[in-house]
């Protein structure tokens, strides 16, 4: 992903009328400034015991290899500044590559996929590294309003190192043609800001005879480069 700047006036908006769940659960009320002793307040660390093995590999997670599009995500987690966090932990989870949830809301009739739960994380390395091995999420279809669907995505959650530094946002695929249509991508109106939520195909992640890569670095903070949040977070 470009750190490509956006203006500080971009912020997502909150009452989304068109993103039909949140009607009732945006704030109502102007936002509330916090002082600034909070943005240097430290958030809660996790340690490297909080992990199991294949946490990152939500290929290997069960007995057998899951069906679908075998793909690597990888990044860097960085702030306003284009400094790694470092020890930062990422969720991820997603939907199979039929685009049904392990979840027991969720009603769409694809085909769940016994060898996949759809939950990952890990820690940042030094250099603000993260690596997850999956499958490539399918599209799904979701109510919102006639014919709608999901462009193909992964929920990312990220607790940096500071209160400030907490994220929760969604990585999309390049070249989705139902990003057009969906508004939880276009509830960030700022076309360049948008582009920070789509991942880049990246030939040099890619493993030859074994899975595409892609890269997406994230920006936490709340400058012009930040990664914007999903507006249901
Ligand atoms: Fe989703």
């Amino acid at each position: 992903m470009a750190q490509t700047e956006r203006p500080v006036d971009s912020e997502v908006e909150v009452d989304w009328p068109d993103y039909r769940s949140t009607r009732l659960r945006h704030p109502a009320r102007p936002l509330v400034v916090l002082p600034g002793r909070f943005a240097d307040l430290e958030g809660p660390v996790f340690g490297d015991d909080a992990l199991e093995p294949h946490d990152d590999d939500l290929t290997r997670q069960h007995d057998g290899e899951p069906l679908g599009e075998r793909i690597i995500v990888q990044g860097r987690l960085l702030d306003d500044e284009g400094r790694p966090i470092r020890k930062a932990l990422i969720e991820i989870w997603q939907a199979n590559a039929a685009g049904r949830y392990r979840h027991d809301g969720d009603r769409h009739p694809a085909p769940l996929d016994p060898s996949f739960g759809g939950a990952g994380r890990r820690l940042t390395d030094d250099e603000g590294r993260y690596r997850f091995v999956t499958v490539k999420p399918g599209a799904y279809p979701w109510g919102n309003h006639e014919n709608a669907w999901r462009p193909a995505h992964i929920h990312f959650s990220l607790f940096g190192r500071l209160f400030a530094q907490r994220l929760v946002t969604q990585m999309y695929f390049p070249g989705d043609p139902l990003f057009e249509f969906d508004p939880i991508f276009q509830s960030v109106r700022d076309p360049r800001a948008r582009e920070l939520m789509v991942a880049s195909f990246d030939l040099g992640v890619t493993q030859p005879e074994w899975a595409l890569g892609y890269t997406w670095d994230i920006v936490l903070g709340r400058g012009r480069a930040a990664t914007p949040l999903d507006p249901d977070a």
